[in-house]
């Protein structure tokens, strides 16, 4: 594994930051009424917040047709850097028309805000089908992630991008802890092993023990929750922080863990993103990632495993982070604990299979999760939640 100044190095070799400078701002404010403009949906505003913290390295922009194209077709750049998922700026015809390649364009937020400046370099056409069959292995619409490719318009605008400033978190200003100062903290905390745990569900008992079966092997762990745009059906991200900060408190050895938010959105490409998320953490400074059972998977679009065999496509150590593979965590009632199917002999009715839909499906129907399920203390915070949304 490469080594850098600072831990790991970052994917592609260097960290990259595309926060617009001083001078550069005052340039972008300058011109800000003049520049045509088009406004980021929440994926694109945290696909161009990671990009400019260096989470996207190296990618410095969105993606140009030829990096596009060998991304879902070969899950690599057109340099040959492994990559697994399309980050692009999609637009309608109608917006993209006008816009000349060469020229500056205004990204806002929703809000209207100046957020940010694409360089136009390229507007190109792209094959939905084939982007949804290769990437999410399925081109129906009800997968998530495939919904959002045939809503979005039919034209990428792609180019470098800069950051006009990184805003605090309204929520989770604290845990908003930037690539620069991930590596930074692991290096002060002496670490030179860091395990990333990448969730974007409430933490249960089976994610405990996988997460503290791989703290038992490293120095420390990243707790690494996705706090960009999910379903509509997944639990809040300030729920699911909250229940982070009870284990923080209560269950997690404090010196060994940091908990800090990955504004990301999820894609739900399953294998796919398995990989892209393993990057993103070497990213953050992390040597290992774990990968459990059905990693970002939705519905039975994937294989229980298929998120873990696909690190085997990539030749060792060309990914630059080590995946700690693990199987389905149950509670097992014969040795009163946490186990997999390699720890335990018990069969059957002998297993308590946890899972974070089983959880939302018990507490929108008013039922708290057992004890096997979730700390109570964690299951009590669910609980609340649910009520008062
Ligand atoms: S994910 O979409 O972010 O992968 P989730 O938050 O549920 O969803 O999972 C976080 C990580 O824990 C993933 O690596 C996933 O594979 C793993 N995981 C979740 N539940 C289990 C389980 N019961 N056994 C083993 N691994 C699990």
């Amino acid at each position: 594994m490469t080594q850098h100044a600072d831990g790991i190095a970052p994917h592609g070799g260097k960290l990259i930051d595309r926060l617009a400078t001083e001078a550069e701002s005052k340039e972008f404010l300058e011109k800000a009424d003049s520049l045509p403009r088009v406004q980021l949906d929440q994926r694109a505003l945290s696909d161009l917040v990671m990009i400019a913290i260096g989470g996207f390295s190296p990618l410095t922009g969105f993606m140009e047709q030829a990096d596009y194209e060998t991304v879902v077709t070969d899950m690599r750049l057109e340099n040959g850097t492994p990559w697994s998922v399309p980050v692009t700026l999609s637009v309608s015809e109608d917006i993209a028309e006008p816009l000349k390649e060469g020229e500056w364009v205004r990204l806002d937020d929703e809000s209207g805000r100046f957020v940010g400046v694409l360089e136009l370099t390229q507007k190109y056409r792209y094959n939905k089908n084939h982007e949804a069959t290769n990437v999410y292995r399925t081109d129906e619409e009800k997968h998530p992630g495939v919904a959002v490719i045939y809503q979005q318009g039919a034209i990428n605008l792609a180019g470098p991008v800069w950051l006009l400033e990184r805003d605090a978190h309204p929520l989770f200003p604290t845990y908003q802890i930037d690539p620069a100062a991930s590596r930074a903290q692991f290096r002060d905390r002496g670490w030179k092993t860091v395990v990333g745990f990448q969730t974007r569900n409430p933490i249960h008992r089976a994610h405990e023990y996988i997460i503290k079966c791989a703290l038992e092997t490293v120095d420390g762990l990243f707790l690494h929750p996705l706090v960009g745009a999910t379903k509509s059906d997944d639990i809040p991200a300030d729920v699911r922080m909250r229940c982070y900060e009870i284990m923080m408190e209560n269950y997690f050895p404090k010196e060994r863990v940091i908990l800090a938010i990955n504004p990301s959105a999820m894609r739900y490409a399953g294998p796919r993103e398995a990989i892209f998320h393993a990057l993103i953490r070497k990213n953050y400074g992390c040597t290992h990632f774990i990968v459990g059972r059905d990693h970002a998977g939705v519905g039975d679009y994937y294989g229980t495993y298929d998120a873990q065999k696909i690190f085997e496509e990539f030749e060792p150590g060309e990914l630059g982070i080590t995946p700690m593979k693990f199987e389905h965590a149950f509670y097992c009632k014969r040795t009163e604990g946490m186990a997999t199917s390699k720890t335990s002999p018990s069969t059957g009715e002998e297993r308590i299979h946890l899972s974070g839909t089983k959880v939302r499906a018990l507490l929108r129907s008013g039922e708290m999760p057992p004890p096997e399920f979730s700390r109570p203390l964690v299951a009590a915070e669910l609980a609340r939640a649910m009520k008062t949304s």
